[in-house]
């Protein structure tokens, strides 16, 4: 569903991926995994749309979609939760949600996918008239996630949903993960510092390490892998 080939990004004269290249299976979930400053966050972007490539192909669904306006990546329902959340403060919960479907015109989906999200983190119910702003740093993460959802993707990037959040709303955000996966056919990029977690609930992985893939293989062969166990498993 999506094919990286050898992408090239760079901020300013400093070069952040060289040659990165990666494939996420159609309804599968790939892990993404890597050091602070590896690179992780930089390539979601770029096949995002977000930042344009110097070099490489990002082609999804077929389609050669490098460096396209990021709108219309969306408007093709690849889906980018970038890190820190990134929720309008100021809107409330529901607000929040009205946004991510914003492309849509389907009135009863919308309604439905709404309901979808209240069922996958009924928190979000609880505080639907909530300025998003104030719900806590889990609250925020569920919020992204289901505003995500409300686009109507088929794919999604996930970057560092686990980040600053406590090990019980980690949990539950991961059952989700894996529950938009299952019953929703997405497919899904997801970029961890969380390592054991991601790789626990993708089939296949990636190590990036200073802009290169150094390392991929089945997620269930990087857990066994004792240089993957050493670096970013806590031996
Ligand atoms: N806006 C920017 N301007 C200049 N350099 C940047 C910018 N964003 C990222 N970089 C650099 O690009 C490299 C890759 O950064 P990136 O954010 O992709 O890493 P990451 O793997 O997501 O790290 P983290 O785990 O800390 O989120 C780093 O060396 C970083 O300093
Ligand atoms: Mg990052």
């Amino acid at each position: 569903m999506l094919e990286i080939n050898n992408l090239e990004v760079g901020y300013g004269s400093i070069k952040a991926l060289h040659g990165v290249s990666l494939k996420v299976p159609e309804k599968s979930i790939v892990t993404l995994i890597g050091a602070n400053g590896a690179g992780k966050s930089t390539t979601l972007r770029a096949i995002s749309g977000l930042i344009k490539s110097k070099g490489g192909t990002v082609r999804y669904d077929g389609e050669d979609i490098t460096n396209m306006a990021a709108h219309k990546i969306v408007g093709k329902g690849l889906c980018h939760v970038p890190e820190g959340r990134m929720v309008f403060a100021n809107l409330t919960v529901e607000e929040n949600l009205r946004m991510g479907a914003y492309l849509r015109n389907d009135k009863a989906g919308i309604a439905e996918d709404m309901e979808y999200s209240f069922h996958m983190f009924p928190r979000l119910k609880e505080r639907i008239a909530q300025a998003a702003g104030t719900m806590s740093g889990g609250e925020q993460q569920m919020l992204a996630i289901a505003r995500a959802i409300m686009s109507k993707p088929r794919c999604l990037m996930l970057d560092e949903p686990s980040l600053g959040i406590a090990p019980m709303l980690v949990r539950s955000i991961f059952e989700q993960i894996v529950a938009i996966n299952r019953d929703r056919g997405i497919t899904v990029l997801l970029v961890e510092q969380n390592a054991n977690l991601a790789l626990a609930i993708s089939q296949h992985g990636y190590v990036l390490e200073t802009g290169k893939v150094l390392l991929e293989d089945t997620s269930a062969a990087l857990r066994s892998n004792p240089q993957v166990r050493a670096a970013y498993l806590g031996g």
